[in-house]
């Protein structure tokens, strides 16, 4: 059992997980017994790239992750159970109980508040091989796969299907308003989706990209080619000026693995922020390959070559989860995303 104050440090800890356009899309309910449950929020969740949860899957992993690592700070060792009821209720993502075995320790905990997403660039390097060592094993602790890309044609090989990816999203209007509709550009402080100032675009270059957010206009530019500028832009020049570009890969597709991916993805995440590394994520290219993607039929060739291009890239016989830029900055970030008042994720019954 947790005490009430134990609960709450956790539920924080829970929060300040990441997720896929800051949606936090999940739910908790802490029950009698001392279970703690969590769902997937589905009024914020489901849609384009999420459509068969998959986003939702990797941020309630890296939700889970948080909580286990705080309850462990706090002296706790926590039983996680992943979909009790995958039949029945297949948003409820998973079960976790508790017991008092040790005294408070030091962690990751003390970098959960501290993680962010970085969208800089450059970033500083080298990145120390006994670094890039810690970072591989946070992963495979939940059985994933840690590829580094650190040299000028290692990131060769990867670069053109990132660039596909991040260019479709500006193509498919599925896509593109999937990724508009996370961009708040009038409220500086939102407490959900992505203020402008965390997105990096530098001001002289903000009214264009508002004009990039309405679809008539970005269709009649990417006759112009100015997808493919995007993609170059957001994918090969801050990649090529990072020292580490990494790839966490898992052994299947499925929901669990999915999940566990999340939890991977979020303990590396963590090592990174204690080695005092930015990190950037890029999901286009391994979430569309990773089970398909349903847009628009024009689009579906562009998704199996991004597929076949991602099972190349990716270590033999498994799925890329997730790629991320690395490296150091001089500065800390100063644009942070916010997250909603901490009752608006305990679920109702
Ligand atoms: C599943 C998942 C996918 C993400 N995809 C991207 C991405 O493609 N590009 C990007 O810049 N950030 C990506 N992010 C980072 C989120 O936008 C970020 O976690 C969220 O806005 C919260 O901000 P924070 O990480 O600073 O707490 C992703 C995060 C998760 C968990």
């Amino acid at each position: 059992m947790l005490n009430l104050s134990d609960l709450e440090t956790i539920i924080k800890a829970a929060i300040f997980a990441p997720s896929a356009d800051n949606s936090s899309p999940f739910k908790y309910e802490y029950h009698k017994n001392g279970v703690l449950s969590f769902y997937i929020d589905e009024a914020r969740s489901g849609k384009a790239t999420d459509e068969d949860f998959i986003l939702s899957d990797i941020s309630l992993g890296a939700v889970i992750e948080n909580t286990v690592i705080q309850a462990e700070q706090l002296g706790y060792t926590a039983q996680v159970n992943l979909l009790p009821l995958p039949e029945s209720a297949p948003r409820h993502v998973a079960d976790l109980s508790f017991t008092k075995t040790h005294s408070a320790t030091h962690n990751l905990a003390d970098v959960i508040a501290k993680r962010c997403t970085d969208r800089r660039f450059p970033f500083k390097g080298p990145v120390k091989d006994e670094v890039l060592t810690r970072l591989a094993q946070a992963a495979e602790f939940h059985d994933a796969k840690v590829t580094f890309f650190t040299d000028k044609s290692a990131k060769k090989s990867v670069l053109p299907v990132m660039r596909h990816a991040e260019s479709l999203r500006f193509e498919s209007k599925i896509l593109h308003q999937e990724l508009f509709s996370s961009v708040i550009f009038d409220d500086p402080k939102p407490q959900e989706g992505m203020p402008l100032s965390t997105l990096e675009i530098e001001p002289p270059a903000r009214p264009f990209f508002k004009m990039m957010s309405n679809w008539k206009t970005i269709s009649f530019f990417n006759k112009l080619g100015v997808s493919k500028i995007l993609g170059f832009r957001s994918v090969q020049v801050p990649i090529s000026f990072s020292p580490v570009l990494a790839l966490i890969s898992i052994a299947d597709n499925t929901r669990s693995e999915v999940i566990k991916g999340g939890q991977a993805l979020q303990r590396f995440w963590l090592q990174a922020a204690m080695e005092e590394l930015s990190v950037q994520p890029y999901a286009a290219a391994p979430i569309y390959s990773l089970r398909g993607l349903n847009i628009e039929p024009e689009f579906m060739p562009n998704i199996e070559q991004i597929k076949q291009d991602m099972e190349k890239v990716s270590p033999d016989g498994y799925y890329g989860l997730m790629f991320l830029r690395l490296g150091y900055t001089a500065k800390p970030v100063k644009h942070r995303t916010f997250r909603r008042e901490m009752t608006s994720y305990q679920r109702q019954t």
